[in-house]
């Protein structure tokens, strides 16, 4: 059995589009933290919450394994892990809550001068991507037979480079799209970032800390609307 815990650790992101407003949410919650000196560990001063700051993809990883408690990262993020993961097992985490900052939209783009007509089109074709389960997962449903190529960054570029034909990758503004001559024609997922916790209730004092945490954070968000 895992040793009961009394302080309850977040993993955020260090540094990229949630990390400032994802600390916001957390203040605006009535948490404040010791920086230490590296700022990867800030030790949580009004209640025991603690931060810890990560890549955002490592965050449902470190959940799975127990290293952290709750984490706040992009639903396409968790989509994606969840079906890498998925064996016949039951799922270790989940989405706890939508936080409604953060929003993109998991599309398909195809090269401006493509003539769209619809996902028949990708039959045979190549697509480059960094979410190849979620991307996989749509082709078997819609019987596509495509090649998914794996790519972990600058999807965008690989129809340039002669290494796909098409892409499937996150947009928010569509600035990095239309900059590189591609249009979107599908959206596969809407996302933005979430609050992810474990499937089952934690043993120990962790669930009080998570309860009154999830309260003020219901509190905080219907405060915005
Ligand atoms: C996403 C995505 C695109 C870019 C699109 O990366 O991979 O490259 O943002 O944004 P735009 O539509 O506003 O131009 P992200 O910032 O999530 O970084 P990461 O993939 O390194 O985590
Ligand atoms: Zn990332
Ligand atoms: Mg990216």
């Amino acid at each position: 059995l895992p040793a009961a815990r009394d302080r309850l650790r977040v993993a955020i992101q260090k540094s990229g589009r949630l990390s400032e407003p994802a600390r916001a949410l957390l203040t605006s919650c009535g948490l404040s933290w010791r920086e230490s000196r590296d700022r990867l560990f800030c030790y949580g001063e009004s209640l025991p919450v603690d931060l810890l700051l990560v890549r955002d993809d490592d965050i449902p990883g470190l959940i799975a394994d127990g290293v952290c408690d709750l984490g706040i990262v992009g639903r396409n993020v968790l989509a994606e892990q969840l079906l890498q993961r998925s064996n016949g097992g039951a799922d270790k985490y989940r989405e706890w809550r939508a936080l409604d900052f953060g929003a993109c939209r998991l599309d398909i783009a195809v090269p401006d001068g493509w003539e769209w007509d619809g996902p028949a089109q990708l039959r045979g074709k190549r697509i480059a991507t960094s979410y190849p389960a979620l991307l996989g997962a749509w082709l078997r449903e819609q019987a596509i037979e495509a090649e998914v190529v794996p790519l972990s960054g600058s999807v965008e570029i690989a129809p340039r480079l002669g290494q796909a034909d098409a892409i499937c990758d996150l947009v928010s503004s569509g600035a990095t799209l239309a900059a590189n001559q591609l249009k979107p024609v599908l959206t596969l997922l809407k996302s933005e970032a979430v609050l992810a916790g474990p499937a089952t209730p934690f043993s120990d004092v962790r669930e009080e800390l998570a309860a009154l945490l999830l309260r003020r954070l219901d509190g905080v968000l219907r405060l915005k609307d």
